[in-house]
């Protein structure tokens, strides 16, 4: 079913903005449509009140990206155009709703790629003007974060986020639905860039954290000793490009080793030195919830790991399910419901940001 265009232009759209807020925030229920095509994934979702997901469709784009070892941005544009409308078309069929029914329409806006974010961004904005309902723009890696308030319904700031993603590791103070203090960060790698590049070195696939993940489960983590970084800056910084390329070396110059070995060995090394800083943090900065968010969250050894030094150090652990740890619209929705009820929402000028940081408005 294709949108209907109410005749609204830009100009009333605009001048209207207030009036359409206001005219939500007196509903008891809001159902937000998001968008997000920060990467690989083109993903469209309907949540209700930030925390009830109507619908959540995501088109993977892996395959594609498989044969090249890694995701190449123009192919990834390319593919969000050709997917957006049917993702679209589909998660208004799978909520079983009418385009009426939505109250704002919201959309990933950095990081991320840059021709990617605007595929998502465009279409947000152009269903939020033919709709006439407010628009909000989000962050990625806000987004990651929220994941947890859908799977953990009871889950309220202040809590300490780990977010471990393919092109982010950082370690997040959420002091309130939108506001966040950065703590520590990594310095050069991101820890699913390491999965990734040492997955591919390896030959096994794209995106690496599964393949090494289940290689993993068949060796041993104590084969072989990595080395865990040393770091001249912030205590709760990472490092993992030292890491990578420990292991990469190794690859090189252990041609007969045990891939099973050298996969569980530097998983164990990358999850004992997320974990060490979390809980550290947490200690450090007096936090006795912990959330993990993003696509390394949905690492086996890491959730277990997490786990367990929480629980021995008389924290409580929050982790998103599998499907909203990697990338997808829902989180994006829910991120959306907490920036409007705190009265935010923005102008269809908004441009895509592929450097935004964690907490910048
Ligand atoms: O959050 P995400 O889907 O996209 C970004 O925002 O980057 O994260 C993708 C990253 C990739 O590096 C992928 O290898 C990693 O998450 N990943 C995992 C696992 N599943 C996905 N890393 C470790 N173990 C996993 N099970
Ligand atoms: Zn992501």
């Amino acid at each position: 079913m294709p949108l209907i265009f109410k005749g609204v232009d830009i100009v009333m759209y605009k001048q209207n903005a207030a009036a359409k807020f206001k005219s939500m925030a007196n509903k008891k229920d809001w159902n937000i449509l998001a968008f997000e095509t920060s990467c690989d994934d083109t993903s469209a979702a309907i949540v209700r009140n930030g925390r009830i997901v109507l619908a959540n469709v995501i088109a993977s784009q892996i395959e594609i990206h498989n044969s090249f070892g890694g995701v190449v941005p123009e192919v990834a544009s390319r593919k969000h155009i050709e997917n957006i409308n049917s993702v679209l078309e589909n998660c208004i069929k799978q909520a079983g709703m009418r385009y009426e029914d939505i109250d704002a329409v919201s959309s990933t806006y950095g990081p991320g790629l840059v021709g990617a974010l605007l595929v998502g961004l465009n279409a947000a904005k152009a269903a939020a003007l033919s709709l006439d309902v407010p628009f909000v723009g989000v962050n990625h890696m806000e987004a990651h974060v929220c994941a947890n308030y859908i799977s953990s319904k009871e889950l309220e700031p202040p809590f300490l986020c780990l977010v471990v993603s393919g092109g982010h590791t950082q370690i997040v103070g959420v002091e309130d639905y939108c506001t966040y203090k950065l703590i520590g960060q990594t310095q050069d790698d991101a820890v699913g860039e390491a999965f990734d590049k040492i997955s591919r070195e390896l030959g096994l696939g794209y995106p690496g954290g599964p393949y090494i993940q289940s290689a993993a489960e068949k060796g041993n983590a104590l084969a072989i000793k990595f080395p865990h970084a040393r770091l001249k800056s912030g205590e709760f910084d990472f490092s993992f490009s030292g890491l990578k390329t420990a292991v990469l070396n190794y690859i090189h110059n252990n041609k007969d080793a045990s891939i099973n070995d050298i996969a569980a060995s530097f998983q164990y090394t990358a999850v004992n030195e997320l974990v060490a800083k979390t809980v550290s943090a947490a200690k450090r900065f007096g936090y006795k919830k912990i959330a993990a968010a993003g696509g390394v969250a949905a690492n086996k050894l890491l959730r277990e790991t997490l786990r367990r030094q929480s629980e021995l150090n008389g924290m409580r652990l929050y982790v998103p399910e599998f499907v909203y740890c990697t990338d997808n619209a829902a989180m994006a929705a829910c991120a959306a419901y907490y920036k409007l009820k705190n009265g935010k929402y923005d102008d269809l000028s908004m441009n895509a940001n592929p450097s935004l940081e964690i907490g910048q408005v």
